[in-house]
């Protein structure tokens, strides 16, 4: 099982909009993917899981608790359709207090990836959604991730805080070695002055950045409104295209 956190601890990048579409377009690709929401937002939960759900990836935080993956994975759902391939462990506020809970226990930065661990035959690929912050639950993604999927969008500070995050990235893995792919997100032809800048801010960083540019697209955002992936949402569209264009790429990655 290969681990890939989405991670940026910049809000509102589409760090939930990847794993939500990613996750799918590599299930209906045929690998068997597990999607880890790990943001007490729940917001890939609310479209492919069930916010209400009894079990959580808080137990997985939680001191004592004997439940692993296996239990709280639920099967992804689309408007109570099940996804083939694609399981979902869900989020929702209460993790909040378990991650406050959990900065004060030892070992705390490794509970995701030993609980990982013990899943790993049953999945070809998981995806981690993390919060926007790099507390405690960032840094179990961190942890457990075998390569991180770092959005970042055509915006003036896109990528001032992408330096802060490797920094961040280095100090808890406690080397300058990991595997990134930067993905670009929400791109829109005509903004050309912001797109060059962004491309020559990205230049140093040119071998790991994703082919694939997501475009600006409305239905990208209607879908997430609607609580389902683009591809179903809008099979023929650009959204779609650029998303089947991404998990291609994504198997193409440490195969
Ligand atoms: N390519 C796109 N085209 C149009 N809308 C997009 C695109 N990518 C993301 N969005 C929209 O932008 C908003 C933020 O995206 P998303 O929730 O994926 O970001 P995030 O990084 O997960 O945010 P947070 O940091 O709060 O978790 C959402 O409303 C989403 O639908
Ligand atoms: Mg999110």
């Amino acid at each position: 099982m290969r681990i890939y956190a989405v991670i940026n601890q910049k809000g509102g990048v589409g760090k939930t909009t990847i794993d939500v579409n990613l996750g799918y377009g590599l299930a209906k690709s045929g690998k068997r993917v597990l999607l880890i929401d790990l943001d007490p937002q729940g917001h890939s939960t609310t479209v492919l899981g069930d916010q209400g759900a009894e079990l959580t990836v808080k137990e997985l935080f939680e001191s004592g608790s004997k439940l692993g993956i296996k239990e709280l994975a639920q099967p992804a759902r689309v408007h109570g359709e099940v996804v083939e391939n694609l399981d979902i462990v869900p989020s929702n506020i209460k993790l909040a207090v378990s991650a406050e809970n959990l900065a004060a226990r030892i070992h705390r930065e490794k509970v995701l990836a030993n609980a990982l661990e013990k899943v790993k035959g049953d999945y070809d690929i998981c995806l981690i959604d993390c919060p926007p912050t790099l507390g405690v639950l960032a840094v179990n993604g961190i942890f457990a991730a075998d390569r991180f999927l770092i959005p970042v969008t055509y915006a003036r500070y896109a990528l001032d805080g992408v330096a802060d995050l490797f920094g961040i990235i280095s100090t808890v893995r406690e080397t300058d070695e990991f595997n990134y792919t930067i993905i670009r997100n929400g791109y829109d032809s005509r903004t050309k002055t912001t797109n060059d800048f962004i491309e020559g801010q990205l230049e140093p960083f040119a071998a790991n950045v994703a082919k694939t540019r997501i475009r600006k697209t409305e239905t990208i955002n209607q879908a997430a409104i609607n609580a389902e992936p683009v591809f179903t949402f809008d099979a023929k569209g650009n959204g779609t295209a650029d998303f089947e264009a991404l998990t291609k790429e994504v198997v193409g990655l440490d195969a």
